[in-house]
């Protein structure tokens, strides 16, 4: 197999620059606006803040603000805050879990970098939202849908990336309730959510009594098959958890769901959007996964003891440079994307999601690329 060529750092640096290039030049369509959370035909839509993704564009901010320290970043992150603080006083399409995807990247970001008032409050009324959608009968935060219906009693494995809001919430607020929530969440998920060869369900049903019911797919092909992007969140949701609690369940979780992904890699290491498909098969790939797991894989790097993480740094530069070489989007032009080929939701004959963003530009894909990338740059305090 012809493994991708490691990215080295002078690589990394131009990556991370041509992205803070294209970020620069979308700044005028998307700060009194979001960005959509895919591209269509390769541009982003502006949309109003009522996705559950719009947190991501902001965050590209912030990592192109670190990387330059130019004020016009600066000035348009604290714009999109008074945006997010906005929605989330209002409750304006709040009812769900991903506040961390919403308001770690925009406003804790904004936060950690100008110690920005308005952006420690919405952040801290964003993780109130979030336990409130906390069922102490099975301890799982609620994803989706009224609270308590049983079509939505379910908790996905996505949410892993909304908790780091929590312990942020819990040591700015000295309340430990948040990351009670959140330890709680975390374990009920890595009991239900893993299944024993490392893959993972992407949504998970409880009895209302709060016994495990069954695990489904919502955005995967089907129940028992391998959604990319699910994978992905576990495995960088998990390590993040090991950082934030010690567990070491939470370790061996990265672990085994790191090694379930590896093993239904393609050559180049960007899986298709489902990992029971193989390049052959026609389906198309998500990029996001890699740049995902890369994170993940960094995050490890950067915590874990270091004779553990050789391994780690190369196979995050191998999926790095694979991005960065076949996948980044080669001319900028205004509403443009930075890594191609990413699959938010294709529909199959079993799974439940309405299609859309299939083969293009995710503003999460985009994001977690710059993530990476300016994690391989040097030292880097995580928004997460
Ligand atoms: N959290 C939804 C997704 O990854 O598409």
């Amino acid at each position: 197999m012809n493994r991708p060529v490691p990215i080295t750092d002078a690589q990394a640096r131009a990556a991370l620059d041509k992205a803070v290039e294209q970020v620069r030049l979308n700044l005028p369509k998307y700060t009194k606006k979001c960005q959509h959370h895919s591209s269509v035909n390769g541009i982003y839509p502006a949309c109003k803040n009522e996705e559950w993704t719009c947190g991501f564009w902001p965050g590209e901010i912030w990592l192109a603000y670190e990387r330059t320290h130019d004020d016009a970043f600066r000035q348009a992150g604290l714009t999109l805050v008074d945006s997010f603080d906005r929605r989330i006083r209002r409750k304006v399409k709040v009812a769900h879990h991903d506040m961390g995807f919403l308001y770690t990247p925009s406003c804790v970001a904004a936060y950690k970098l100008t110690g920005d008032e308005k952006a420690r409050q919405a952040a801290i009324l964003a993780a109130d939202q979030l336990i409130s959608r906390f069922q102490p009968k099975g301890e799982f935060i609620q994803a989706w849908g009224r609270m308590g219906s049983p079509l939505n009693y379910r908790f996905i494995i996505d949410c892993l990336l909304n908790l780091p809001l929590l312990y942020w919430a819990s040591r700015e607020t000295g309340e430990e309730k948040y990351a009670d929530i959140a330890k709680r969440h975390t374990a009920t998920c890595m009991e239900n959510s893993f299944r024993p060869d490392g893959s993972t369900f992407h949504t998970f049903y409880m009895h209302k009594d709060g016994t495990p019911s069954h695990g489904r797919t919502c955005q995967g092909y089907r129940d028992d098959s391998f959604w990319a992007r699910g994978q992905a969140w576990g495995v960088y949701g998990s390590i993040l958890s090991y950082r934030y609690t010690g567990d070491p369940k939470a370790l061996d979780t990265f672990q085994r769901g790191l090694e379930f992904y590896l093993t239904r890699l393609p050559e180049d290491l960007v899986p298709c959007w489902d990992m029971l498909f193989q390049p052959d098969s026609g389906e198309p790939r998500d990029s996001s996964s890699a740049a995902i797991v890369a994170c993940g894989l960094l995050e490890a790097a950067r915590i874990l003891p270091q004779g553990e993480t050789a391994r780690y740094q190369r196979l995050a530069r191998e999926m790095m440079g694979s991005l960065a070489e076949g996948y980044a989007v080669p001319v900028p032009a205004e509403g443009a994307g930075l890594i191609l080929h990413g699959t938010y939701s294709k529909k199959s004959p079993y799974n439940t999601c309405f299609p859309e963003g299939v083969d293009e530009c995710t503003s999460w894909g985009d994001f977690y690329y710059m993530e990476a990338l300016t994690r391989l740059c040097g030292d880097w305090d995580p928004y997460w």
